[in-house]
Order: C-alpha cells, then structure tokens, then sequence
C-alpha cells in the first residue's frame, strides 16, 4: 500500500470519487451534476435541484410532482419528537436540536435496509421533509409557542418560512429563501459531506449519517460562519469603520468572517447570485446598512488580501439576505443545514455503492518502547 504525504486537513487530497458536484476554484466554477449553478438559481427550483443532486438526473413532470407530493406528505413530524423537542432548553443552540432530532428520527424508521431502493427513498423523501418542520417547530417552542403544522398548499420554501413565521410569506421571500437553498445545496468535499461520507462508509442508518454531518456543519470556520459575518458588520457599525476594524483584525492575525476558501481563490459564485438577490430584496423592502458595510468590507479586503486568494464565500452575504426576511441569526446555520441535506443524502447514496469503509492511515509521532511508572514513582 503506497502511503501519501501527510498534509493537514487533508489538504489537496481526494477522499472521494464523485460525480455529484464539481468546482473550479481558479475560475469560479460550480456544477451541481455538470449544470452551472447560475443556471439552476434562476430556472430550477430546490425540490428539483434535490432530485437532480440524489439521483443524478433532472426529474420528468411526472417524477417531480410524485416527489413533491412525497414531500409533502412527510412533511409532519411525530409528536413524541416534537414531545421530545419540548424538552430543550429555550437556550439551546437551533443546531444542536436539529442534531438531537436529526438522530431521534433513526429510532423511528428501521435501523438499516441499504440494499432496498424503497428504502433508501423513504429515507431521502423524510429528511428531506422533515428537517425543516423540526427546525421551525423548535423555534416556535422555544419562543414558547406551539408549532404550527405544515400546508399542503405551499411549496416547500414557503411552507418553511410560514411554519417558521406563523404567516405566510411574501412571494418574493419564498422564492428568493428557495434560490438561498439552492446555492447552499451541494459543494464537492467540505467538511460536512466528508463527515457524512465517513459515517455512511460503516453503513449505519441515514439519520445517523445526518447527525453527524449537522454537527460538523456547526463550527464558525464551515457552516457556522454566516452568523458571525452578521456580528461582524454589526461590531463593524458603520461604513467609516469598516477600515479600522480590518486592519485591527489582520494585526491580531484574525480570520475575517466570510472570506477566504480552500477552493476558490477568486470570489465564491454563489457569493455574487447571493448579493443580487440581496439587492433584489432591498429594493422591495427597503436598502440595509449592513449592505453598504458589506460592500465596503468587501471592497477594502479585496485590496489588502487578493494577492491571497481571499474573496468573499457563500457565508459573507447569506446572512444579509436572511436578515432581511426576518429571520434571526441563530437559525442561518439550521438553514444551511436544510439545504445542505440534498447534498448530504446525494454523498450518502454514492457511499453506499463504494462501499469501502473509510479508514486512512497516520503519521505516527509518539514513543515507542516507553515503560510503565508506577505511580509512585511519578
Ligand atoms: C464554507 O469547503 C467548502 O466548500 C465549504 C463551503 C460549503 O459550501 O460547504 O463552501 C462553506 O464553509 C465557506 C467558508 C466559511 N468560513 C468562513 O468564512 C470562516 C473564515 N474563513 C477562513 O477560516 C478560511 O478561509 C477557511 C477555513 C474557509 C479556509 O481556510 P484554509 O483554506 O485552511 O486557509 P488557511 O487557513 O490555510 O489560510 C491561508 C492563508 C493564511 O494566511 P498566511 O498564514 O498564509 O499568511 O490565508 C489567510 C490565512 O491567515 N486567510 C485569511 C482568511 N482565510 C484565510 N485571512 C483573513 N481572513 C480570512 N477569512
């Protein structure tokens, strides 16, 4: 067995082979299945763009209604979950109740009947359903309201911004909040999908391998970031500021929330769809000054760190876009999340026709022959 070089974080290293997605980071390329993502954020929709992600080709009208109607129809949660929920600490971070729950569905359904396509997609069709009724019903609870229940008369975008708001949604929102899912689906080996790969590998339940890509998802370097862009521009205060604050930063040698990619070295593609659509919303609803911040912080970390390949990423103007549809900061990351689920299930799928455990191998540092002090010898 040939050992490759170590490189931290995998730098560089192919852990999977995969047809699901492909990026070009030097030219600001994504396909999701060989279709340019601008393509998909302007004429598909995120239901489609799942089934496009699972299973490798763009539904017929037939096969997409069938799916919605699947959907839709799994859309509610079991009361026991939501009892469960009910037990949160009002606290608690969305993400981790989208975790915990994301595991509770496994001790529903059968543990595992990999090798039957009903069953891997009874699987995809009920997280796909239902992770967003959890994410809303959690902040409804933890608001101290009961969770609504979902309508079968609105899409899966709307749906969610209803149960999470209790009305329904301006037209422009939901399609808007849909393309938001859409850019966040899939994206090659990020660290979630490598999570979700590792655990799909041992061929446990799919709910597992989703609470665990959930929780890799969590941290502010991966899908947690769009969180603390807001915080940022809102410490950040004002357009005059914005240049202070960024040389305060690179002196400290601080990470500035939003930018920079191991991939891309130019900006993020779906980091432009997304400030269109911001504007799109701000011209309805009325411009942000954390826009002009934005703008502004973009503009002066472009001059200092472009010669690093360091531009804006998809978590540098999501959060503005959530911002305005009311949404509040701490549900950005459960919304990445139930996006990137499509992408998940599409990774997990693909695992399971590999079929080989993942199991790389070390750089071993340590002792060797060291002996045993006791104790009082210590
Ligand atoms: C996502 O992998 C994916 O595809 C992820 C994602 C997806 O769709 O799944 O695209 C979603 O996770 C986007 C990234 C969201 N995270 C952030 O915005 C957090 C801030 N970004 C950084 O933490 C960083 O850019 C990473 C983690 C995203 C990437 O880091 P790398 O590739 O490991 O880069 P590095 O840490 O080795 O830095 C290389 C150089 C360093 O400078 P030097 O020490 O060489 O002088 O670039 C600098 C870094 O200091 N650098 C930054 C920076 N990111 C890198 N400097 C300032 N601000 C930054 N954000």
């Amino acid at each position: 067995m040939t050992v490759c070089e170590y490189k931290p974080g995998l730098e560089g290293i192919p852990a999977a082979q995969s047809s699901v997605s492909y990026v070009d980071g030097q030219q600001g390329i994504l396909q999701y299945r060989g279709i340019r993502i601008e393509e998909l954020a302007e004429k598909s929709t995120f239901l489609e763009t799942s089934y496009l992600l699972i299973w490798g080709t763009l539904p017929t009208k037939e096969e997409l209604e069938a799916f919605e109607h699947e959907i839709r129809y799994h859309r509610r949660i079991k009361y026991r979950i939501r009892d469960m929920m009910k037990c949160f600490p009002e606290s608690g971070h969305p993400m981790d109740a989208l975790q915990a729950s994301a595991a509770a569905l496994g001790l529903f359904y059968s543990r595992r009947d990999l090798d039957n396509p009903a069953y891997i997609r009874a699987a995809v069709v009920r997280l796909l359903a239902k992770i967003p009724t959890m994410v809303a019903a959690f902040q409804l609870m933890r608001k101290g309201n009961d969770p609504v229940q979902p309508r079968d008369d609105l899409g899966y975008s709307a749906n969610f911004l209803y149960m999470l708001n209790e009305r329904e949604p301006d037209p422009l929102a939901a399609r808007i909040f849909d393309v938001c899912l859409t850019l966040h689906a899939e994206h090659t080996m990020n660290a979630s999908t490598f999570s979700a790969r590792v655990t799909a590998s041992t061929l446990t339940d799919p709910y597992a391998v989703m609470a665990s890509a959930v929780g890799t998802l969590g941290g502010p370097l991966h899908g947690g970031a769009n969180e603390e862009v807001i915080a940022m521009l809102e410490e950040i205060g004002s357009v005059e500021n914005v240049r202070p604050y960024l040389e305060d930063r690179l002196e400290r040698k601080a990470k500035i929330m939003g930018f920079g990619h191991r991939v891309y070295k130019v900006k993020d593609p779906r980091a432009t769809i997304l400030q269109n659509l911001a504007e799109q919303l701000f011209e309805k609803f009325g411009r942000d000054k954390y826009y002009d911040i934005a703008v502004e912080l973009e503009r002066a970390v472009e001059e200092k760190l472009a010669h690093k390949g360091i531009y804006p990423n998809v978590d540098f103007y999501s959060g503005l876009v959530y911002s305005k549809m009311g949404i509040p900061t701490d549900l950005f990351t459960p919304i990445f999340a139930i996006a990137r689920v499509a992408g998940w299930l599409a990774h997990w799928k693909e695992q399971l026709e590999e079929n080989r455990i993942y199991r790389p191998t070390q750089v071993y540092t340590g002792l060797h022959e060291a002996a045993y002090i006791p104790i009082e010898e210590r």
